[in-house]
């Protein structure tokens, strides 16, 4: 795919509290759905809308994502004497990518996070992913959002449709159907019920455009005190169009325990090796269930 989009934000500085105590001294962003880490889905994911530069925010016990995209020559060396060469195949499949780690020094939100990226980023409009977002790799929602993007040259955010008792754990938008999208009116950060605008959460995908980085930098604390991107969303939708991209294909929320176990369960019965085994385990215990 040929973009004008070349470059992801990978926001995974987060302390991933909802993870607890398995996020306490190694990165959510790790976490392996099946065998691959959430992370790596982003990759793949970014790398099949031709976006090669990758800009990953990191904090505090996030190490393991830079060894993890780095070259490791001792297994390499044991997988090539073993000739295991469809393993060591996947493994340097992400050789091709360039990557610029940036440490958040302290977790302050969302949206700083971002805010670090602008020294990398500069005069171009860019992805951001959030890797505990999974959506199904057979879905190409960010192919989707960029093709609105082409279109339209404004920022294009990823909108999923949730029940309204879930509207207090999402950015929530007020937004006008044109077509195939939403043109946004509004967004409040975790709103009660009663104050949600509507049923439109706004999901870890977005496309953006660099006069975000001129808001974030004056964006004061938000929700839960943090420096949110959707309270500098608001503020860019009084100045330039936004248009949300409700999702047609499945997500998961693997940062929430039950989310993660769900993509687990439907990515190994989608996976060759293990749907049939698998399968029949999930049959028997059904039918143990009370
Ligand atoms: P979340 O809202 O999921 O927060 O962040 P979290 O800290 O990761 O997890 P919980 O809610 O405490 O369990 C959304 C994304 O923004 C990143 C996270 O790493 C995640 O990818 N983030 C969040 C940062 O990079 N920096 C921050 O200060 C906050």
């Amino acid at each position: 795919m040929k973009t004008t989009i070349k470059k992801a934000i990978l926001p995974a500085a987060g302390l991933g509290t909802r993870f607890l105590p398995a996020t306490k001294a190694s990165p959510k962003e790790m976490m392996p759905i099946v065998d691959k880490p959430l992370i790596q889905y982003a990759v793949e994911e970014s790398l099949s809308c031709g976006i090669k530069d990758f800009i990953i925010i990191t904090g505090k016990y996030k190490r393991a994502i830079e060894d993890h995209f780095d070259t490791a020559y001792r297994l390499e060396e044991k997988l090539r004497a073993s000739g295991k060469e469809t393993i060591l195949k996947e493994l340097n499949k992400l050789n091709n990518i360039n990557l610029a780690y940036i440490r958040q020094r302290v977790p302050l939100g969302l949206g700083h996070a971002i805010l670090c990226a602008r020294p990398f980023v500069k005069d171009e409009p860019f992805a951001v992913i959030l890797s505990d977002d999974v959506i199904d790799p057979g879905y190409p929602l960010l192919k989707e959002m960029i093709t609105v993007y082409e279109k339209k040259k404004c920022p294009v955010i990823a909108l999923q449709e949730v029940p309204k008792s879930e509207v207090h754990r999402y950015g929530i938008v007020d937004g006008k159907q044109e077509g195939a999208v939403y043109k946004i009116k509004n967004m409040v950060e975790k709103p009660a019920p009663d104050k949600a605008p509507s049923n439109l959460a706004i999901i870890g995908r977005y496309i953006l455009t660099p006069e975000i980085f001129k808001i974030l930098e004056r964006q004061k604390p938000g929700a839960g005190g943090e420096i949110q991107l959707t309270d500098a969303l608001k503020s860019l939708v009084k100045k330039t169009p936004v248009y949300g991209y409700l999702i047609k294909g499945k997500r998961y929320d693997a940062g929430d325990k039950l989310g993660y176990l769900q993509a687990t369960v439907d990515f190994a019965l989608k996976n060759k090796e293990l749907s049939e085994g698998f399968k029949k385990y999930l049959v028997e215990k059904v039918k143990d269930l009370p």
